[in-house]
């Protein structure tokens, strides 16, 4: 069980997907292990659970830093968290697994939301304002030999992501891989997406992806 205070993003799909991916990974005492966007810690939580035993947990959000270590406390486990802009914390360590569900959903504009709900899915016009800033950062935090593990919708362009990662020298594959409906900010997105032709007309499916990045 997970605890959350208000304005905290839910755990959901993109949250379980990538939990299971990072399950399926060789996680010992000695790993270092940087959960960056962490929200309630969901998948800190799942990496201690899983043996990492060095997790450190990273978000812009004082509420969500707050509800990630209560998390990994309620689970008997005790995770670093730190309050900063994706890798600006801890530019200065490596780590052996690097995992992240940024905000990647498409938005009106390109002023990120700087309080409130939004933050955790506003990611700009293309929804590539984070994603793009991780594909540039998490490289340079990733040990050799390190992986990273990155949640994105097939909305914001796969083959953007996978080529930034192989610029940075990383060999990229698919990990996972779903389709689910539409939810509530997607569903009140949908027309915008149709205008800008991201989906097909009365499409209301998003297809989900953990891309697995090896340095
Ligand atoms: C989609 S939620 C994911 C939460 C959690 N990892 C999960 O999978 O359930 C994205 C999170 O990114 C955080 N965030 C947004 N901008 C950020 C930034 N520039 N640096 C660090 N965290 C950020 C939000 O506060 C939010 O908690």
């Amino acid at each position: 069980m997970l605890l959350r205070l208000p304005g905290v993003y839910p755990p959901q799909q993109d949250t379980w997907l990538l939990a299971d991916v990072l399950a399926d990974e060789k996680l010992g005492s000695g790993t270092r292990l940087l959960d960056l966007c962490t929200g309630t810690g969901a998948l800190s939580v799942r990496a201690a659970d899983c043996g990492a035993g060095h997790v450190t947990a990273i978000d812009i959000s004082r509420r969500a830093l707050a509800t990630a270590w209560v998390n990994s406390r309620l689970h008997g486990h005790r995770v670093r968290v730190l309050r900063g802009d994706l890798t600006a914390p801890v530019r200065d360590e490596l780590f052996d697994v690097v995992v992240s569900n940024p905000p990647y959903v498409p938005a009106h504009g390109d002023t990120l939301p700087t309080r409130g709900s939004a933050r955790a899915w506003d990611a700009g016009t293309d929804g590539r304002l984070l994603l793009d800033q991780i594909c540039v950062q998490a490289p340079e935090v990733l040990a050799t030999g390190g992986v990273l593990l990155l949640a994105q919708s097939a909305l914001n362009g796969v083959a953007k992501t996978w080529s930034m990662l192989e610029e940075q020298g990383l060999s990229v594959e698919v990990a996972a891989q779903v389709d689910i409906p539409f939810g509530r900010v997607l569903s009140a997105r949908a027309e915008l997406f149709e205008a800008r032709g991201l989906i097909r007309p009365g499409e209301r499916t998003e297809g989900l992806l953990v891309l697995r990045a090896t340095k």
